[in-house]
């Protein structure tokens, strides 16, 4: 089970020993995006299975070849929401564990100036705001995207039941989530030291889309 941060009431971190041989992988500069990606989605799928721990299921009828009996049946949909690109990059891995689950998409980029987010694709399920959502990230830095994306699943919407993935979360970033959204518990692999001049974690893992995706 992730454990419950002593500093930040809305932190949950990994510190299962799997995950963080993953992560130290993946922060290793000489890993490849192949391998990257492999690694961020297994982190994911091993993240959402504790995740999911607290969600509803009902009872239902389910006929055996040997008798009738019952069952279980997860009560709510569930909704995954990465926030594009990076997001897309350990989305794969909870669909993995949930391959009904609807897949929404915000996109943000981060303006290199300013650090805020800028805003560029939005396409939701209507009734999103009907089950569990699952804003889905590698990396929570200011906070500014995080929170960006929060408010328009909670505004634009009507979400009040949102979970947080990111692979590696920095101090501020999630202290801005705690004032900005209470409500939305993150789960992480690490909570990393700081920010550095450029908005970048440290010690981080560099650019999350760049590295998924060849760019660099
Ligand atoms: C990265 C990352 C987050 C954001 C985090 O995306 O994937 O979305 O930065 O930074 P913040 O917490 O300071 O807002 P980026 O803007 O680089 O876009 P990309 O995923 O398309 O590369
Ligand atoms: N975005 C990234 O991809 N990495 C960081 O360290 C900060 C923002």
């Amino acid at each position: 089970m992730p454990k419950q941060s002593l500093k930040h009431s809305n932190l949950r971190v990994f510190d299962h020993p799997v995950i963080q041989d993953k992560l130290t992988r993946i922060r290793n500069k000489e890993t490849n995006p192949a391998t990257f990606r492999r690694l961020l989605n297994e982190i994911a799928g091993l993240m959402f299975f504790q995740m999911s721990r607290g969600y509803q299921a009902v009872d239902i009828p389910v006929e055996t070849p040997v008798e009738q009996s019952t069952g279980k049946q997860l009560a709510h949909p569930i909704t995954l929401v990465p926030i594009l690109r990076a997001g897309v990059g350990m989305t794969d891995g909870v669909m993995g564990m949930v391959p009904e689950a609807r897949v929404g998409h915000i996109g943000l980029y981060r303006d290199e100036e300013t650090k805020k987010p800028v805003p560029y694709y939005c396409k939701l399920p209507k009734d999103i705001a009907e089950g569990h959502v699952l804003l889905i990230d590698p990396m929570l830095a200011t906070g500014g995207s995080a929170s960006y994306a929060a408010n328009m699943l909670c505004e634009e919407h009507g979400c009040s039941n949102i979970q947080m993935m990111c692979l590696v979360a920095s101090p501020e970033g999630v202290t801005k989530m705690n004032q900005d959204h209470p409500s939305v518990v993150i789960y992480t692999a690490s909570l990393d030291r700081c920010l550095n001049e450029n908005g970048y974690i440290l010690p981080g893992l560099g650019d999350a889309g760049d590295r998924i995706f060849g760019t660099v």
